[in-house]
């Protein structure tokens, strides 16, 4: 095993890659989901017109730099967010195993799925001034904009700008829709990887493998995005605002229906499964090369009384 520092950092190289070769997606799920905010599907302009029309009019127009709005927040997201599952989830599943089994070594699902999503939750609600930064530098665009137009240079500048026009309260905009977003994935995501993985293996003879755990993650990646697009899509529009056009995440929730129809709220969702699944697949595969590189390293420049501080 790697040391908890060792595998922070290693988790945190294996996300932002699995970021950068995704966040692309992202910034066309962000300008799909914000266009048309509160409009009637007759009035509604459609700048974009999907994953790949997206895609392909960004580039055309502001460059891969116009993909690429945000990245460095979203690096910052997935360091702290990483940090926290790290950090939370063994105390809390310790405390909780110890509490009801008496016994710390116990695996219970419940447990550990609870402990995952309560870390996922602190997680996303630490990050959340870094994930409403990155909304807002992704929407923005000279050419085709959809929503508020922040001039933003950069992460760090974004933050001093919120702060200073709004105090920490527009740091913390949105983060309640941000926490039921990530609570949402985090439950779902372990319990269907393992519902999938035995129905694999029942149904279609699969074995334990890497082939196995690709389909795995994909087909708990499709429910993870069923159930966390709807508050990811009111997430964004609550990152969006800057006066007050929604009291709540509720209020944006029912305004987006009752204005805009039920599916409003599966706006951009193939933006985001495009980005959801290959990211999945890519974290695990990642990690799993980033752990063994910083397992060789300890080995060989730590000393053992080092090690064991770390
Ligand atoms: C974004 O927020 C502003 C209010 O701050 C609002 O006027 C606008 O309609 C929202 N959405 C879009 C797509 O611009």
């Amino acid at each position: 095993m790697a040391t908890t520092t060792g595998a922070f950092i290693a988790g945190g190289i294996a996300a932002c890659g699995a970021v950068t070769v995704t966040h692309s997606f992202e910034t066309v799920k962000i300008r799909l989901q914000l266009q048309g905010e509160l409009q009637s599907k007759g009035d509604a302009v459609k700048k974009y017109r999907g994953v790949l029309h997206g895609v392909k009019v960004i580039l055309q127009n502001e460059g891969a730099r116009g993909l690429f709005r945000g990245i460095d927040s979203a690096y910052i997201y997935q360091i702290l967010l990483n940090g926290c599952r790290l950090g939370f989830y063994e105390p809390i599943r310790k405390g909780l195993t110890t509490t009801v089994y008496d016994d710390p070594s116990v695996q219970s699902l419940g447990i550990n799925v609870f402990s995952g999503a309560t870390s996922g939750i602190i997680g996303a609600a630490c990050a959340s001034p870094f994930f409403l930064v990155k909304t807002r530098l992704q929407s923005y665009s000279p050419f085709l904009p959809v929503g508020t137009q922040h001039q933003y240079r950069n992460s760090f500048d974004g933050l001093r700008k919120i702060y200073t026009a709004e105090g920490a309260g527009g740091l913390y905009r949105g983060v309640g829709a941000a926490m039921v977003r990530t609570g949402f994935g985090s439950s779902v995501q372990l319990p269907t990887y393992f519902f999938a993985k035995r129905r694999l293996v029942k149904h279609l003879g699969m074995e334990e493998g890497p082939a196995l755990h690709l389909a795995s993650s994909t087909a708990s990646g499709f429910v993870v995005c069923c159930v966390m697009h709807p508050p990811d899509t009111i997430m964004s529009r609550m990152y969006n605002q800057t006066g007050n056009l929604y009291k709540s995440a509720f209020d944006c929730l029912l305004q987006t229906v009752r204005t805009e129809g039920m599916l409003a709220i599966y706006k951009g969702y193939f933006a985001h499964l495009a980005r959801i699944l290959p990211h999945t697949i890519l974290t695990l595969s990642l990690a799993e090369q980033t752990n063994k590189l910083m397992r060789r390293f300890e080995d060989r420049w730590l000393s053992d009384s080092l090690r064991e501080k770390l």
